[in-house]
Parts: structure tokens; C-alpha cells; sequence
């Protein structure tokens, strides 16, 4: 591999820095779209907000005399043609979906950070050894299948996943539908891993270990692995006055027994890694009518491969007995799977050099949480840049992050792609 350390591109380049003015604009002016009032934002993927946040996008990336593209997955990007003619594309970006009644930094944080390093090299006239593109990823928060639109783009996307969709096949259809796009069109939004030089992404770290450790800034070593179930216990409606305690077989037990249960599975034998039952559907759902079935969304992740796969037996073994003890029968369906995913070493380098560069401290960390860098990692060198979150919040209003913070990762993210750009091999055969 050809590393270019200090040379006379890295001084003519070293003194870039964003325009924290025009962030901050488009900062403010981003989390207006989808506001709930409270500081957050509620923009699920491809929903009216989410369309209209990456309407606006689309106008930003005009304004700035760059070039708009999208696939055949509704991905929003930014080209800029700052590379040879075939030389392949440098990524940049996150999402502008967010959770229902979500944060307004998770995701938007990101995409404007590419926006803007793309702004400065543009202004800056630079020519790289890669194109770069400023990218907004289609349902990273997983309101239809999860990171579906860097899925699609990686060609990791399956016919089969699309069919059985974590929201349901309706749901996918009516948005596909609202944002004009098509199933065909999703699983042909691959591109050649050739074409692209790596990925990187600026994000807010949603837990407090920057804060608590007064660092400035992240460098993520991997990403957890993410897996979803829906599981259905499936009982028997009854009179819920005159049926008898002893003979009910009343769904809600088993479900709720199983939710204890996980909990005390992961506790006890699965350090790091996490399980949660988000939601659960009770039917018929009446005071006096025992519950037949009950539906419920269960998630888990870990960080390696091999506690995850045990994690995954454990609970579909709890799962069963406790369909046993109250006389239910259950019903399970998988609903994504995405494998744990290290980080890549020039990645990491590049963005820890950066930071030092900068004059920013900076630690290794894991991410507990779900980003398309872990889809990105399985076909291109991929990284990502963690900025502290105040109180560790996130998916909530709550979540917020300083602006000093918000503007070091910027140019962390704008460094670590100069570096990116240049510790390439010319043949373009480094692995991810
Ligand atoms: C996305 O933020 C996830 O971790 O679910
Ligand atoms: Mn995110
Ligand atoms: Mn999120």
C-alpha cells in the first residue's frame, strides 16, 4: 500500500477548514423539517418529512454548484468530479430518516458534514486521486428494513428481505410508492466495489464515554452486529370473567415472560451484548377478552460473531419454553440479520490522524449502535468519526451534541478524507 504522509499536497491541504457559518445554517435550518417541537425531529424513512428533508438537501447541493444524483434505492448524493477520469468514488455521508419522534443530530449530522467537506475541496479548486460524494442513505434507522439504501448500494439487498420487510409488506409498498420508487429498482442499486475508494461517516456517539472520558472526538473500531425477530405467541381468546385462572391459555403470559426473560438471559450470560422488546401487538386487545395472540419485536446485538449466534439459539430456546409453560403455540419469523463489522485499519488510521492533525484528543471506541458503515465495511475500507452526545442521549429529543464538538468532527471528517483519498494503492486493490 502507497502511504503519503507529509508531502507538498498534505501542506497545501492541511490548513482546510469548514465554514462553521454555513453548517450551522444549514444545521438549523435541516432540523425545521419534521420538528416536533421539543428539539427533536420525527422523519421515519421515506415519509412526507423525510422526502421533504431530502428536497431541501437537493436544493443545498445546487446552491453549492455541485452535482445531484440519486439510485434506484432513493439514495441522495452530491458528486464532485475532483478525481482522473475512472478513478473511483470516495463516500462520505449518513441519513436523513430518523426514529419516530427522534433526535435531530442522528443522521443530518453526517450528511451535512459531507456536504460541506465536498463545499471546501470544491472552493479550494483541489484535485484528489478520487472522486468524492456526499451521500444520504435511504431507512438507516430500520422504519422499513434497515440500512436498506446502503444495503441496496452494496449489494448486500436480498429479493428475500425485501419480501418479508421489518415494518411489513404493506408498509414497504405504500412508501416505496409515496417516494416513486420500485422493488426492482432497489435491487438493482448495486454498485462495483471497484468504484469505490471507501466510506466514512461523522456521527454522534449516542452513549457518554466521550463525555466522561473529556475527549474530543471518536474513532469507531466496529460496529455491533443486529438481529430482529417477530415472535408471536399464539393462545386462545376467552371470557376473561368466566374462563378459569388455571385454563386460560392467554397469550400476553408467554410474551411477557419471555421479555423478563431475555433480560435475564443477556445479564447473565452475555456480557456487552444487549436484547429489547420494542413493541408488542395484544389480539383482539379488549379488558375482557383473554389474549390470543400476541406479536412481538424483539432486537438483539452483540459484538462478535460468535456470542451472537449463541445469543440468537438462547433466546428462540426461551422463547419456546415459555410458549410451553402457558400452553401457547409460537410462531417465528426473522427479520434481519446484519453481521458485526470491524472498522478498517486505514479508515481507523486516516481519522485518528486527522484528529491528532487537528489538535483534537481522541480515543478508540465500539458502536452499540446500527450505521451504514457496518454494510459499506463488506465491500469498501470503511470508518467512522464518533463526536460526544450530552448525556449519552439519543433516539429522543434529548439528544444534542456542543457545537464545537459537532464542528471538530466536521473537520475531522474533512482531513480524514484528504488522507483517505491519498493512502490509497494506485491499483485500487486494497482490501476492506
Ligand atoms: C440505529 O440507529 C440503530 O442502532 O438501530
Ligand atoms: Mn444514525
Ligand atoms: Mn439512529
Amino acid at each position: 500500500m502507497m502511504v503519503q504522509t507529509v508531502g507538498p499536497v498534505d501542506e497545501a491541504l492541511a490548513g482546510l477548514r469548514v465554514d462553521e457559518d454555513r453548517l450551522r445554517a444549514d444545521f438549523d435550518a435541516l432540523a425545521q423539517i419534521g420538528a416536533t417541537g421539543d428539539g427533536g425531529v420525527h422523519r421515519p424513512a421515506l415519509s412526507e418529512a423525510h422526502l421533504a428533508a431530502r428536497a431541501w438537501f437537493r436544493g443545498r447541493i445546487a446552491a453549492a454548484g455541485l452535482e445531484f444524483r440519486t439510485d434506484g434505492a432513493g439514495n441522495h448524493s452530491a458528486f464532485l468530479a475532483c478525481g482522473p477520469a475512472g478513478a473511483p468514488v470516495l463516500l462520505l455521508g449518513s441519513h436523513l430518516d430518523s426514529v419516530p419522534y427522534g433526535g435531530r443530530f442522528d443522521g443530518p449530522l453526517g450528511v451535512l458534514a459531507a456536504l460541506e467537506a465536498l463545499r471546501v475541496v470544491h472552493h479550494a479548486g483541489v484535485s484528489l486521486p478520487v472522486h468524492l460524494e456526499a451521500i444520504d442513505f435511504t431507512d438507516e434507522e430500520g422504519t422499513l428494513l434497515g440500512e436498506l439504501g446502503s444495503a441496496a448500494l452494496a449489494g448486500t439487498l436480498t429479493a428475500a428481505a425485501v419480501r418479508e420487510p421489518r415494518c411489513g409488506r404493506a408498509a414497504l409498498e405504500a412508501a416505496l410508492a409515496r417516494a416513486g420508487l420500485t422493488e426492482d429498482g432497489l435491487l438493482a442499486a448495486r454498485r462495483d466495489p471497484a468504484s469505490l475508494a471507501g466510506y466514512l461517516e461523522l456521527h454522534i456517539e449516542q452513549g457518554p464515554r466521550l463525555m466522561d472520558a473529556r475527549v474530543d472526538v471518536g474513532v469507531v473500531t466496529g460496529i455491533v452486529g443486529i438481529c430482529s425477530y417477530r415472535l408471536t405467541f399464539v393462545g386462545r381468546a376467552d371470557h376473561a370473567g368466566t374462563a378459569s385462572m388455571a385454563d386460560r391459555r392467554d397469550a400476553v403470559l408467554g410474551a411477557s415472560a419471555f421479555a423478563l426473560a431475555a433480560r435475564e438471559i443477556v445479564l447473565r450470560d452475555f456480557p456487552g451484548c444487549v436484547a429489547n422488546v420494542g413493541d408488542m401487538d395484544v389480539v383482539p386487545g379488549a379488558f375482557n377478552i383473554v389474549p390470543a395472540r400476541v406479536t412481538l419485536a424483539l432486537e438483539f446485538r452483540a459484538p462478535e460473531p460468535e456470542p451472537f449466534r449463541r445469543l440468537e439459539e438462547a433466546l428462540l430456546e426461551r422463547a419456546r419454553a415459555e410458549a410451553q409453560r402457558f400452553g401457547l403455540a409460537l410462531e417465528v419469523e426473522r427479520r434481519g440479520w446484519l453481521d458485526p463489522a470491524p472498522m478498517s485499519e486505514p479508515a481507523r488510521r486516516a481519522c485518528a490522524e486527522a484528529a491528532g492533525a487537528l489538535g483534537l484528543t481522541h480515543i478508540s471506541l465500539f458502536s452499540g449502535a446500527g450505521h451504514d458503515a457496518q454494510v459499506l465495511a463488506l465491500v469498501c475500507p470503511a470508518g467512522m468519526i464518533f463526536v460526544p452526545s450530552v448525556g449519552g442521549a439519543s433516539h429522543s429529543p434529548r439528544e444534542f451534541t456542543r457545537w464545537q464538538d459537532c464542528v471538530n468532527g466536521v473537520n475531522v471528517l474533512l482531513h480524514a478524507a484528504l488522507r483517505m483519498a491519498f493512502d490509497r494503492d494506485p491499483e485500487g486493490s486494497e482490501s476492506p
